[in-house]
């Protein structure tokens, strides 16, 4: 073990801060769009069987692999003896410093949005195309983002994340179901409920099944060492199983409300016409100012301020663990003090994140910046970035690192760890299945759904 290595400082502090990291823009602004994308409930339902049934394993291994070696995801796989298998700690470094670059423009719009409610500006929603190409004020609000991850970060474990953590996401929860509970009250929010909450399985195609497993990698913050680096200052003494699950239910639970609170809203919106829903990087932004609205001038611009302030915070608790890899693995690896790492780091990601920034319209070079082949239209850099960071390098790191864990580690070792906080693991129903899970499930389906990812995204090969 490290010497001085800091820890979180109880069970709760780590799954506080853990949930914060899973808890974010992906569950309130990316699960609803992606289910309004394509899908509806049947998305809903794909989504929730990958959390549980694929990604919970890899969590339970993530978290593992970060506490046996207490190490940033690069230097896990010398310190458990295969250097070769650095490679994987690297390619998780390059997803989430992609990540990190969009998500801070996405993040810095969501604060932008506190600020127009708190001014009772409710039109925002219609005007949300012009808001994102107004490059002076969204590229402001992505600057006090980027500094105020790097402030958390630069203060280490205890002291910044965890306490941000375990004061903001108990008060966002209460704040959906609230908004939960209204928006049931409104015209048609029945055939919201409905779009949301019934499958009609003819909507599913393996785009259906490749974005929801991208979305559940993504929302859970697996597959690129987040959950190694932050599993590394976890104690021995935690139980690794129940911990996962508990991070694995709050972050779907807290999913699946907000789409229980946005699809009657959508449908109150649109009068009913729920055929007629589109998802896209604006789907929170267009239909959230005018359900605020709906709630009266006074109070709703109250609680549409409140709510894109508590969803700000959401996503700091989040851009706080995107950057904690890389910063992790400078500190530990290439010895660079933590304070001179973080805001090096910081800047070179918000550099990265400019063409994001500006491929809404602004600049017509990044908003048409690539036509993946087969494809007629061309795809925005900001969405180019999310389709390679995170739903093609996300499953990927997961795919390799049950290979890892099975073949190379072997399981045992990895048992032998989960044992040291929850010492009658063995033989339990739930041992069994990790071990089928991660010797056979997840390789074989995360494989072969990588693979057809590849050819029908990138190059229109569709097999189904
Ligand atoms: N899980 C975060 C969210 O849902 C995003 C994230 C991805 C954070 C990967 C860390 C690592 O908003």
């Amino acid at each position: 073990m490290a010497a001085g290595r800091s820890k979180f400082s109880n069970k709760f502090g780590f799954i506080a801060a853990a949930a914060g990291s899973a808890v974010g823009l992906g569950n309130i602004w990316k699960f609803p769009f992606e289910v309004a994308n394509g899908g509806g409930a049947a998305f809903v339902l794909m989504y929730l069987l990958f959390c549980f049934l694929l990604c919970f394993p890899v969590m339970v291994t993530e978290i593992a692999i970060g506490r046996k070696t207490q190490k940033n995801p690069v230097g896990a796989f010398t310190a458990l003896g295969f250097p070769k298998w650095r490679f994987l700690g690297i390619l998780g470094i390059i997803a989430g410093i992609f990540i990190l670059s969009f998500y801070n423009v996405v993040a810095g719009w969501a604060f932008g949005y506190f600020v127009q409610l708190s001014l009772g500006n409710f039109d925002i929603g219609s005007q949300f195309g012009e808001y994102i190409n107004n490059i002076g004020r969204v590229g402001a609000y992505a600057v006090v983002f980027m500094l105020a991850t790097a402030y958390v970060v630069s203060r280490g474990i205890s002291g910044g994340i965890e306490k941000a953590s375990k004061i903001l996401m108990p008060t966002l929860l209460g704040m959906i179901i609230i908004l939960v509970f209204y928006s049931m009250t409104l015209p048609h929010a029945f055939e919201g409920i409905a779009y949301y909450l019934i499958p009609q399985f003819s909507e599913i195609n393996f785009k259906v099944v490749y974005n929801a497993l991208g979305q559940a990698f993504f929302s859970l913050s697996l597959g690129m060492g987040a959950l190694i680096t932050y599993g590394s200052y976890v104690s021995k003494k935690d139980n690794i199983i129940s911990s996962s699950a508990l991070i694995t239910l709050s972050d779907a639970g807290i999913a699946f409300l907000a789409g229980l609170m946005m699809f009657p809203f959508v449908a109150y919106l649109s009068n009913g016409d729920m055929a007629s829903v589109e998802g896209g990087p604006g789907f929170i932004f267009t239909i959230l100012p005018g359900a605020f609205e709906s709630i009266g001038p006074v109070v709703g611009r109250l609680v549409g301020a409140l709510f894109f302030l508590l969803l700000a915070f959401a996503a700091l608790t989040s851009t706080i663990s995107l950057l904690e890899v890389p910063v992790t693995y400078a500190v530990d690896e290439l010895k660079i003090e933590r304070k001179y790492a973080v805001w090096f780091i910081a800047l070179f990601i918000f550099m990265m994140g400019v063409p994001s920034l500006i491929s809404s319209g602004d600049s017509y070079f990044f908003t048409n910046f690539i036509t993946y082949i087969g494809n007629e239209k061309a795809t925005s850099f900001i969405d180019f970035v999310q389709h390679v960071g995170s739903d093609t390098l996300l499953p990927l790191g997961g795919f390799l690192i049950t290979i890892f864990t099975a073949f190379v580690w072997k399981k045992n070792n990895l048992n032998k760890e989960i044992e040291t906080g929850y010492p009658g693991f063995k033989g339990t129903l739930i041992e069994k299945y990790i071990d089928f899970a991660i010797s056979y499930l997840c390789p074989v389906v995360l494989g072969v759904i990588f693979l057809l990812t590849l050819l029908d995204r990138f190059f229109g090969v569709h097999m189904f």
